[in-house]
């Protein structure tokens, strides 16, 4: 597994393929958020290795605890829909309280970036990431760069 470690910026509009694909379905997925507490909706995206694409939301809980991160709502229905299938790339989008795009990039909080760990670690391969804010993406391709000297 290539161990990367470098950011690449770039602006929504100049998406191709997959990645715009994953990126529009993450901005998609902040209307299945479910934030009453936080009022910020995050969604999340993600492609697998047998061409499916999933989209989830944060679902929050009047016990906050409780409440689920977008990234790990949207990992766990695809390992429970299709076990063994490596997770390829994962988008993240919210919307602040007044329901306009971050300006800021979303990036996965220390639970998921751990989550995230254990997926390239289970199927030996990197899950590239594409963090959105309102106008540009920022995309790692692997998790090592969110999570160095991460446990496994
Ligand atoms: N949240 C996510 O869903 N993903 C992230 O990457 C950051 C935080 C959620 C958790 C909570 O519902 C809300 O955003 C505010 O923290």
């Amino acid at each position: 597994m290539k161990k990367s470690l470098s950011i690449l910026e770039i602006h929504i509009d100049e998406l191709l393929g997959e990645d715009a694909t994953l990126v529009r379905e993450a901005r998609k997925a902040t209307e299945l958020s479910y934030s009453p507490y936080s009022k910020f909706a995050v969604g999340a995206a993600i492609l697998l290795d047998n061409g499916e694409v999933l989209k989830g939301a944060n679902q929050e809980n009047a016990s906050y605890p409780v409440g689920i991160c977008a990234e790990r709502s949207v990992i766990a229905m695809a390992q429970n829909l299709w076990p063994n299938v490596p997770v390829l790339s994962l988008a993240i989008a919210a919307k602040d309280s007044e329901g306009n795009f971050t300006e800021q990039y979303v990036t996965p909080c220390g639970m998921c970036r751990q989550t995230i760990a254990e997926l390239e670690k289970r199927y030996q391969r990197n899950v590239r990431i594409l963090m959105c804010s309102a106008q540009k993406v920022a995309i790692v391709e692997s998790i090592n760069t969110l999570l160095p000297l991460g446990f496994s």
